[in-house]
């Protein structure tokens, strides 16, 4: 069968890595894709916001299952458009993704359903805003309603710092994005997502995640995409693992109370406080770098489940998963989340797969036609290795780390380290 992948990061390069596994996989297709590659797949170029596009680009290459990997498709509803040309989608149409696209609504609905969550509220002009932020005070949490690319949640301190970010969402820095503000009572502990697939009736949870969001070592810095992740989490309980997996199942439940036909990952980001897990948000998609430690363990066909999830079949198939750990560090451009140069070129991964367990995934790469590799984005690579115990997976991705090279490589040399030290590290 023929495959169209939509996206062009690290998450995208790791699900075509284990999409091209499959004994059924015919070409597979990747709009934009980057510079990593995988038997069988062809980088392409087409507006993953244009549905007309995609579904004629399917149609006209036979394509069988088009894969949604990034959230601004999904919310412009092109799985719909996908579904309603007769081909199967992986990933929520327009209203499902409304869960990840709009935090109001995302908020109202756990609010419905009691799904716990941080106490909020959601206002559309400043001075509503502003009186309900004096009623509550600081620390707060202040939300641009829409798609931000991730920077659109300022976690405040002070009453100053959370006018500032209010001004900001409003004076148009999110554009429509920010004109409706979430702001949301502030909550601590360690944090853990779980992902599962679900066909709207079946769900199936994948193993915890936790990425690192900051920049900088010690969780300093600003919000990035992520810095790295590890699978599973050691310091998750199994109490809290069965809560989380249990709230997960009571939201496709309630999405389908609301007659919602979710289809794809529902991407629950939980913290783990001391009165239990909490909602942060979802996505409605595959996280970016938490694909890159949860499928290489994945040893199901991943075409065969993201079949399933696409045909509602999904209570036919069973997940299996190797039990190593997995640890993935992201080599990032000098400057990220900043500015950055592009354009600069990279050695070693050929080194760095060579051992055992390592697998080097593509986010911001470039290859030229005669072989050459360079950087072309703010996160460039994720280093991801498997090994028997955390501490061997940890030490692994980091002896990858360093035997690939490009000018202004830029890493965190402390990703699981916090997990080390174990539940009472996240006590401050
Ligand atoms: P979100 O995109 O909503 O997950 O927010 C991005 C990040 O902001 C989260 O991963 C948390 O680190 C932080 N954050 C979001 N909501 C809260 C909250 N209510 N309390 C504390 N931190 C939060
Ligand atoms: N790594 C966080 C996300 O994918 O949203």
């Amino acid at each position: 069968m023929n495959i169209l992948v939509l996206g062009g990061g690290g998450r995208e390069h790791a699900i075509v890595t284990s999409l091209a596994a499959s004994p059924d996989a015919g070409s597979i297709y990747v709009a934009p894709g980057n510079g990593g590659s995988a038997p069988g797949t062809v980088t392409v170029t087409l507006d993953n916001l244009d549905a007309a596009a995609v579904v004629s680009f399917a149609q006209k290459h036979d394509v069988g299952l088009v894969v949604i990997g990034p959230e601004a498709p999904l919310v412009a509803g092109v799985a719909d458009a996908v579904r309603a040309a007769g081909i199967a989608a992986f990933g929520p149409g327009a209203a499902g993704a409304q869960l990840e696209g709009s935090k109001r609504f995302s908020k109202e609905f756990m609010e419905r359903h009691a799904l716990p969550t941080a106490a909020f509220g959601s206002f559309t002009n400043a001075a509503e805003t502003l009186a309900y932020l004096e009623r509550v005070g600081a620390p707060i949490v202040v939300k641009a309603d829409g798609l931000a690319a991730g920077k659109g949640v300022t976690v405040a301190a002070t009453l100053d710092e959370a006018r500032a970010a209010i001004a900001e969402c409003f004076d148009g820095r999110f554009g429509a994005a920010g004109a409706t503000v979430v702001i949301e009572e502030f909550l601590t502990g360690p944090e853990c997502s779980l992902l599962v697939f679900t066909d709207g009736t079946t769900t199936l949870p994948m193993a915890p995640a936790q990425d690192h969001k900051r920049a900088f070592e010690g969780d300093t810095g600003p919000n990035t995409g992520g810095m790295g992740v590890y699978s599973p989490v050691p310091i998750v309980t199994n109490e809290e693992l069965a809560d989380m997996q249990a709230l997960m199942e009571k939201t496709v439940a309630a999405l389908t109370s609301e007659h919602i036909d979710y289809r794809g990952v529902l991407y629950g980001g939980f913290m783990l406080t001391p009165a239990g897990p909490r909602l942060l948000e979802f996505n409605a998609r595959f996280g970016d770098p938490e694909t890159q430690v949860i499928l290489p363990r994945l040893k199901t066909d991943l075409l065969e489940v993201m079949l399933a999830v696409a045909n509602g079949s999904l209570a036919d198939v069973q997940l299996e998963w190797d039990d190593a750990w997995a640890v993935s560090v992201v080599l990032a451009s000098a400057g990220y989340p900043g500015d950055y140069a592009k354009g600069l070129p990279i050695t070693g991964i050929d080194a760095a797969e060579a051992l055992p367990g390592v697998t080097v995934y593509h986010a911001g790469t470039k290859r030229f036609d005669d072989g050459t590799l360079v950087t072309a984005g703010g996160r460039v690579l994720n280093v991801t290795a498997l090994g028997s115990s955390f501490q061997e997976a940890r030490a692994l991705a980091y002896q990858a780390t360093e035997l690939i090279d490009f000018e202004g490589k830029q890493y965190r040399r402390d990703i699981g380290k916090r997990a080390l030290g174990g539940r009472s590290a996240w006590e401050r």
